[in-house]
């Protein structure tokens, strides 16, 4: 990968040479509006935190209610935070590893502003009540209409500028931005498939069991695509760019990438076990999330093992401890996951906050910690900095971010084992020990632990949102120029 060369030193190099410059605009653009969504998603997480220990917090007022809020956080977390995260690296990690500008100014700036534009639309519609009811693809049929238009532009952005490049080799990161961009594109148009009977109405085409099977087939690869392979296409990037050092070992990277590719499409029945769906189906479902493990700890291990030779480095840089440690909660979560696929294991923790823990351990711990790590690699190198206006915040978010992430998700495993031994235990006689209002008062404490590790996870960020308009602020934009060799390769 070629280091950055500014305008100047170019001309100093090249003094008859015109260079062209990469498109940073939109990286910029992106970049800021991760830190800005993740504030306002992660606020509107610990306001369904506080409503799930105090319920009256809704006040009666329809559009603040729990049913409403809840989508509108899992939107702006996954979509507007995640989403703007993964334009972001997606852009930046693009030119930089294929050394040429981005396909279409034009068309890249219209992802940007039609991305927006659907966030804001979910922000509207979702506390108004209209929702497809279907998890994480809740929006109506003209927002999932504007979606597929920027999604299709972000495609042609993207691959065009891989198809234009100035280097043979595709770099590994961008075959996971690949992926995550073509897997998104098929889950999104096939389960959001419906038929509209108003503006704001439609009836999924799919019916009764085979609706819940296109549903989970979606929202796992959902994980397993936007949640995930983008987001190794970013620690592909600056783990190595961070630490200074190649990636441990490029033949493990790409035997990760299609094995991870071909195991996650296969796993979603693991969300409807001891459902109307077919056993065997559940099976299948259970046996390739066991099998997902070996591709998913191959690329924690791969991105981990980077640092060798550079641990010492973790000591003090607290970019690459944000990077390193969200890959500790990638390792986590995804040997959670496969245990919590075993249909016995499952019984117990289905229904139960065991899941709700599971999902903010990758959540919190992997995707949040990782986008973190890279947006303050980045964010400098787009205003003209060398290091963020201050290190010793980063320091600080990085464990306000960790001892909450700890909070949330030790409290959620207590809390979700304890629902399930509890909703399972029968007297001599056969009847329940416990009502379910026995086991809600007893999840109370739980709630509000959560509430406090939410609360550390989001001071974490809107320190993260002071320290990027103070570097914005004490920056300027800068044009960084194609390396001269690659530009009139
Ligand atoms: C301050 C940080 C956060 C807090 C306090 C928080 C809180 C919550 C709460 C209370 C729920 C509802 C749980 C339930 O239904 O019982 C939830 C669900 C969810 N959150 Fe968060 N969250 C935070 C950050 C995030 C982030 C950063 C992401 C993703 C990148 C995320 C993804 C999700 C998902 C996917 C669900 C749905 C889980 C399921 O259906 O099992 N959250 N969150
Ligand atoms: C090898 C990898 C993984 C496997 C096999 C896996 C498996 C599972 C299983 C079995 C469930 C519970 C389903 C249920 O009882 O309803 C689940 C839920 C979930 N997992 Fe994972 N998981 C993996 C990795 C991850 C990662 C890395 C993330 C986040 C970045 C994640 C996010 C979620 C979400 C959001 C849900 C809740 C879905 C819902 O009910 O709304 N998973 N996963």
């Amino acid at each position: 990968m070629a280091r950055l060369i500014y305008k100047n030193e170019v001309k100093m190099i090249f003094p008859n040479m015109q260079a062209t410059a990469y498109n940073d605009k939109v990286v910029r653009q992106f970049a800021v509006m991760t830190v800005v969504w993740g504030v306002v998603g992660m606020l509107v997480g610990v306001i369904i935190a506080a409503q799930l220990t105090w319920p009256e917090l809704n006040m009666g007022i329809p559009w603040l209610t729990y049913g409403r809020l809840r989508p509108l956080h899992t939107n702006a977390v996954i979509f507007a935070f995640g989403g703007c995260g993964l334009f972001a690296s997606a852009y930046y990690v693009a030119q930089r590893t294929c050394q040429v500008r981005l396909f279409s100014d034009k068309l890249a700036a219209f992802t940007f502003w039609g991305w927006q534009v659907v966030i804001l639309a979910a922000a509207i519609s979702l506390p108004l009540g209209y929702t497809q009811g279907k998890e994480y693809a809740e929006l109506e049929w003209p927002i999932d209409i504007l979606i597929t238009l920027v999604w299709v532009a972000f495609a042609v952005v993207f691959f065009g500028t891989v198809g234009t490049r100035k280097v043979r080799h595709i770099y590994v990161a961008n075959w996971f931005f690949g992926a995550f961009i073509i897997a998104v594109a098929l889950l999104h148009l096939v389960n959001s498939a419906a038929l509209p009977v108003g503006a704001f109405k439609s009836y999924s085409a799919y019916a009764g069991v085979q609706d819940a099977m296109v549903q989970w087939w979606y929202g796992h690869n959902a994980v397993g695509f936007f949640l995930t392979a983008g987001f190794l296409g970013m620690m592909y990037y600056f783990i190595p760019k961070q630490a200074e050092r190649p990636v441990y070992s490029y033949r493990l990277s790409i035997v990760h990438f299609w094995a991870l590719i071909f195991t996650y499409m296969w796993a979603g029945p693991h969300h409807l076990h001891y459902t109307a769906l077919p056993d065997w189906t559940q099976s299948i479902g259970m046996v390739f999330s066991l099998i997902l493990l070996a591709p998913s700890w191959g690329g924690m291990i791969n991105g981990v093992m980077t640092l060798s030779g550079a641990w010492h480095k973790l000591r003090d840089d607290p970019i690459l401890r944000f990077l390193i440690v969200s890959l500790s909660f990638y390792g986590m979560s995804t040997f959670e996951g496969p245990m919590m696929s075993i249909k016995t294991v499952n019984a117990l923790s289905h229904y139960t906050d065991w899941t709700v823990g599971h999902v903010h351990s990758g959540a919190l711990g992997w995707v949040g910690l990782v986008t973190m790590g890279s947006m303050y690699y980045l964010i400098p190198r787009l205003f003209g900095q060398k290091k963020m206006y201050s290190v010793k915040a980063i320091e600080i978010h990085f464990w306000t971010a960790t001892i909450g992430i700890v909070i949330y998700i030790a409290a959620m495993w207590i809390a979700g084992v304890m629902q399930g031994l509890m909703w399972r235990a029968v007297n001599a006689d056969g009847t329940l020990t416990y009502t379910f209002v026995e086991s809600v008062k007893a999840t109370f404490p739980f709630y509000v632990l959560r509430l406090l590790g939410g609360l550390l996870y989001l001071s974490g960020m809107l320190i993260m949102l002071w320290n990027t308009l103070k570097t914005a602020t004490s920056g300027r934009s800068v044009e960084v120029q194609i390396p001269a060799a690659a530009a009139h390769a």
